[in-house]
This record gives structure tokens, C-alpha cells and sequence, in this order.
């Protein structure tokens, strides 16, 4: 499972939302903050994928084409990445490197769920316009358009059964979203730290 998107968009935030672990992915205000991958165990059973942000002018170039190799990389020529996780801003239109995103993975024809976010700063009929809008702009590669925010957890619960779903994981039994973050293992020693916190 992969998170994807510009620069500043909100993928760590949206990672941690989904888990309940705030603090597990490093969140800034500062664009071009998501250097490296980072990865995360979720259940024992599958991965989550922290990816670094792609168009953020301000990275140099040299810089940016590695990052667009390591992601590139990642996503292309492997079995077990079940669903991409692609997050535009719910207060725009997609921009080009959006555009370029979404070429990529239907021409790789990865799966992958729009999540529009930040829909917490645009009114609910707004959201409900920006959707429907992105719904168009993104089919028929994208499996689903969701609203959603980290802060205030809207349309996390319906992202992560789409994520639960991909998995193949029975989503019977269980709550729609975990109500704890499980055990969610991280790849460096302080998010060992939070794992036994949240154990
Ligand atoms: P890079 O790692 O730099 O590519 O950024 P990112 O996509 O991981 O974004 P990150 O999660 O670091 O969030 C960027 C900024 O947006 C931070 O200031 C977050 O607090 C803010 N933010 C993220 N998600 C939301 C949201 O749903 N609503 C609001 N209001 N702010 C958000
Ligand atoms: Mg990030």
C-alpha cells in the first residue's frame, strides 16, 4: 500500500490518521519533508508505504530525479503492492504532476483509490462538487474518489476498508477502522519506541 501525491499534500498525515498513530510518519509544514521511503507494518500483514511528495519546485532537480527513480522503482515490476493510495487536494483542480501521477500508474495499470484531502477546509457541498469532479478526471483508472481529511478523520473509516478490501483481509469481525494502530512496526528505532508505547 502506497501513499502518493504532491509535495505538502498529506500523506503522512493521512498514514497516521489511518493507523490512529499520530507521530508515526513525520508530518511538516514544510514541503519536500518525505525524503526516503518509509514503511509501515500494519496487522503483521501488510505494508504501508510512505513516499516522498513528487513537484515541489523548490527541491533541486538532481535531487528530484532521484526521488521520481527511488518511487518509480517502487511502484513498478513488483507483485505485492496491492493498492496505491493517491492524494490531491480537495481545494484544487489536479495540476499537471497530477496528471502525470495518474498516467503512470494506468498506463503500469496500478490499483489505486483518490483520496481529495484537506476536506476539512472546504465546505461539505464543496467536497461533495470537488468529488464528483475528480471522479471524472480520474476514470475509469481510479477504483474510488474519497473526500477525506487527517484532522478530522472524514472518510478515513470508508479509505481504509477500501485498503482492508485490497488486502483481501476479511473486513467481517472487525471494525472499520482499527480502534488501535495494532502493531504497527516502523523502520527506525523511535517508531520501535511508539510500537511499545501502543502495545
Ligand atoms: P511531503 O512528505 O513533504 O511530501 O508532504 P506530505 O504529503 O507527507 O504532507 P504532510 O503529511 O507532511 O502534511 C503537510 C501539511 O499539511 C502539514 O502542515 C499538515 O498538518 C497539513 N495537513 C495534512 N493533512 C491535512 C488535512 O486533512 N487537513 C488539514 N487542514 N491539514 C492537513
Ligand atoms: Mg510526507
Amino acid at each position: 500500500m502506497a501513499f502518493l501525491g504532491r509535495s505538502n499534500v498529506g500523506k503522512s498525515s493521512l498514514l497516521n490518521a489511518l493507523c490512529h498513530a499520530p507521530g508515526l510518519a513525520r508530518v511538516s509544514s514544510l514541503p519536500g519533508r518525505t525524503r526516503l521511503l518509509s514503511f509501515f507494518r500494519v496487522d503483521g500483514r501488510f505494508y504501508l508505504a510512505d513516499l516522498p511528495g513528487y513537484g515541489y519546485a523548490r527541491v533541486p532537480e538532481p535531487q528530484r530525479r532521484s526521488w521520481k527513480a527511488l518511487v518509480d522503482s517502487y511502484l513498478v515490476g513488483r507483485e505485492p503492492l496491492v493498492l496505491c493510495v493517491f492524494l490531491v487536494d480537495a481545494r484544487h483542480d489536479p495540476m499537471a504532476s497530477d496528471e502525470q501521477l495518474r498516467d503512470f500508474l494506468d498506463h503500469h495499470a496500478l490499483p489505486y483509490v483518490v483520496a481529495a484531502t484537506k476536506a476539512d477546509k472546504v465546505g461539505r457541498g464543496e467536497a461533495g462538487r470537488r468529488t464528483r469532479s475528480l471522479r471524472e478526471a480520474f476514470a475509469p483508472g481510479a477504483r474510488d474518489v474519497l473526500a477525506v481529511s487527517a484532522v478530522t478523520g472524514t472518510g478515513t473509516p470508508q479509505l481504509w476498508r477500501q485498503v482492508l478490501a485490497a488486502a483481501e483481509l476479511k473486513v467481517s469481525g472487525r471494525s472499520e477502522t482499527p480502534t488501535e494502530p495494532a502493531r504497527v512496526e516502523g523502520t527506525s528505532p523511535s517508531h520501535r519506541e511508539r510500537r511499545s508505547h501502543a502495545s
